[in-house]
């Protein structure tokens, strides 16, 4: 259904943009821009988190920290968003806290949470997929596209984009976690919701195969 055309111009360092075009849907193409967080996108981080989540208030609290909070505990109740969001900015500001974020029309829209993978504070159960921490290993550990934006092909973009990002720093594989056995993982969400980590056909479609099959998810992987 999609073409994506391609990754078009690097503009200062890692920002991008992709001609996107849904060719039976949409006319025109979309233009997807991606730029690497960075300290002076704080303000926009925080603009794209406030709303992101219209369609899924209960996780409206968690501004993508999960996984660079130490400790077992995760406060997950509608009270904690002002903290995490807090927390969450400290890191951006001190240039802790690494991803990507896509824009359209100039408006952030879309966030992908990749990484090297030694860099994560927390991975928590995908913690498993370290068998040898010196593996130099780029993690996609989360996706999320804001509703009215999903199905264009930003996650797509934002994918790709973090796989070139993994090859300049100089690691060789790019790693994924997508759910694959919903029932075990996430069973009862919406399909957006369930497939946070990426869809398994967003990773297959785009280079991808399964490493390692467990009991709810895959760990993916691309040679870069
Ligand atoms: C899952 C999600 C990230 C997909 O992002 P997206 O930008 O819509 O994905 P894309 O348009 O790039 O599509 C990529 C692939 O995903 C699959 N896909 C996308 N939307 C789909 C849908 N509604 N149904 C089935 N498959 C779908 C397809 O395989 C698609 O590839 P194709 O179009 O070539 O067939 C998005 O729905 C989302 O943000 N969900 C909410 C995630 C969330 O809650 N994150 C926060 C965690 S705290």
């Amino acid at each position: 259904m999609r073409s994506l055309l391609g990754v078009l111009e690097v503009l200062n360092g890692l920002t991008y943009t992709a001609e996107s075009a849904h060719r039976v849907f949409v006319a025109r193409a979309l233009k997807i821009e991606v730029r690497e967080l960075k300290p002076q996108l704080l303000a926009d981080y925080l603009t794209f988190f406030d709303k992101a989540f219209s369609d899924f208030p209960e996780w409206a609290e968690c501004y993508c920290g999960f996984y660079d909070t130490p400790g077992t505990d995760w406060d997950a109740s509608p009270e904690s968003g002002p903290e995490h969001r807090a927390a969450r900015s400290e890191l951006i500001r001190n240039g802790k806290a690494h991803g990507l974020l896509a824009y359209i029309d100039g408006k952030p829209v879309g966030w992908c949470n990749a990484q090297p993978r030694a860099s994560f504070v927390n991975m928590r159960s995908y913690r498993v997929a370290v068998t040898d921490p010196e593996e130099p290993v780029g993690s996609i550990m989360c996706f999320l596209v804001s509703p009215e934006h999903r199905s264009k092909g930003v996650s797509t973009t934002l994918l790709n984009v973090a796989c070139d990002m993994f090859k300049r720093d100089g690691l060789q594989i790019a790693e994924g976690y997508p759910t694959t056995n919903p029932t075990k993982g996430s069973g009862g969400l919406p399909w957006a919701e369930a497939n946070y980590k990426g869809p398994l056909n967003l990773f297959l479609k785009n280079g991808f195969r399964i490493h390692k099959q467990l009991e709810r998810f895959a760990i993916v992987r691309r040679q870069l």
